[in-house]
């Protein structure tokens, strides 16, 4: 019986998921694409570093000799960073392969271009496992909400960060001694920089961007922060409030402009993104007809990555070709925003015209209310104090706060 070959670009965590989850469910394969799929050969930066899983697969450092591989049939990909992957997919492309990525920083800048390419050739992309791990967001957007027009999405997309988040309140670890667990469950990256600086999840809000929209912010538009600046003794101090930290993307159509920030924020208990925990992932997207719908699940690891790998093989052929579909977000509640400032008392005088204290959670931390702007401008005034936006409802514990 002819079979389905595919070549993996890449054997680390998420190579080695595919591989072998290929092997434990050939049978369930075999029954939804009526023919074995055959992993044909593995590319590596460095054979020595690796066991080789099977002397039938050709294991190569060699690219070249993949695009010579006669009946090749998918690619994926699952090497990290924007080269060499994006031309290896071009050639595969060129050649009249499927491809699928998990590779979500070559996706969010090269992502366009290579779905063009492919639409040329009439091949298919899978990028499922491109943005929030195993939940099944991408697919969600692309199948099941075509008629809807989508307004607005947030999201918690980087699993190490909300790893960190949840294990450094619940555990009391440190923040070194907790992204040390993540990268030992396999959920960061070889280098964890882009996880914890708020990049992994802003590459994640590009390929959503430009999935829903059509269309990217400029890189310099877009507020990007990681957790880094997260002291345990806010989490702490938040924790005595009712207050989570999570880490947020936020997406949204205004004119001609997509506006994207990916910030630390806190949120509410009831926040639908407060009982989001460890390495889940949380997608709630806002639609006209529907309103909002939620995603959860793991973003990162072996298998719910290895998971979005595979069901994308599945819908190789299936994928609609009408682009998913939106309207602008028209709310404007969101000019004047709660905020928790953590900072001394007398540097609120200054501002006590312009932001309003809710509430006193410590003797260093506020809950406030105020325009985007004016928190800007306090910020540049201290530019050392931390000021995190307050999501969810919130109602003042004290009757009246004075600064
Ligand atoms: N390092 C990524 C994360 C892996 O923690 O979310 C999944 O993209």
């Amino acid at each position: 019986m002819s079979s389905i070959n595919i070549a993996l670009l890449g054997y680390g965590t998420v190579g080695k998921g595919v591989y072998k989850t290929i092997e434990s469910h050939q049978e369930r394969l075999q029954q939804l694409l009526g023919k074995p799929v055959k992993v044909v050969a593995i590319l590596v930066q460095d054979k020595t570093k690796h066991i080789i899983p099977s002397k039938e697969v050709l294991f190569t450092t060699n690219f070249d000799e993949i695009t010579r591989i006669p009946n090749l049939h998918i690619v994926i990909d699952a090497i990290v960073g924007k080269e060499p992957g994006f031309s290896y997919l071009k050639i595969a492309i060129e050649k009249g392969c499927h491809v699928i990525t998990a590779n979500k920083e070559m996706f969010a800048f090269h992502g366009s271009e290579l779905q063009s390419q492919a639409k040329k050739k009439g091949v298919s992309i899978g990028f499922e496992a491109t943005v929030a791990g195993g939940v099944p967001v991408i697919q969600t957007i692309k199948q099941l909400l075509q008629v809807n027009h989508i307004l607005k999405v947030e999201a918690i997309l980087n699993g190490t960060s909300n790893f960190i988040l949840s294990n450094m309140r619940i555990e009391g670890t440190s923040f070194e001694e907790t992204l040390q667990l993540a990268k030992e469950h396999g959920y960061a990256e070889a280098d964890p920089t882009n996880d914890i600086q708020g990049y992994d999840a802003f590459y994640k809000g590009m390929v959503l961007s430009q999935l829903i929209f059509q269309k990217q912010p400029s890189v310099e538009e877009v507020k990007r922060k990681g957790i880094t600046n997260i002291l345990a003794m806010q989490i702490e101090i938040a924790e005595s409030a009712g207050l989570r930290f999570k880490h947020i993307v936020s997406l949204f159509k205004q004119g001609e402009e997509v506006h994207c920030k990916v910030e630390p924020v806190l949120v509410t208990e009831e926040h639908p993104f407060y009982q989001v925990e460890g390495v889940q992932n949380s997608v709630s997207i806002a639609t006209d007809l529907l309103g909002n719908i939620q995603l959860q699940g793991p973003g990162a690891g072996m298998f719910p990555t290895a998971s979005a790998v595979l069901e994308d093989l599945i819908q190789l052929n299936r994928t609609s070709i009408v682009e998913p579909s939106f309207k602008e977000w028209t709310d404007s509640s969101e000019t004047s925003a709660k905020w928790v400032l953590f900072c001394d008392t007398y540097q609120l005088v200054a501002f006590q015209e312009t932001i309003h204290v809710v509430d006193r959670i410590h003797k260093k931390a506020v809950v406030v209310e105020s325009k985007d702007e004016v928190i800007a401008s306090f910020q540049s005034a201290y530019p050392d104090i931390e000021y995190y936006a307050l999501k969810g409802p919130y109602e003042s514990k004290v009757a009246t706060v004075s600064v």
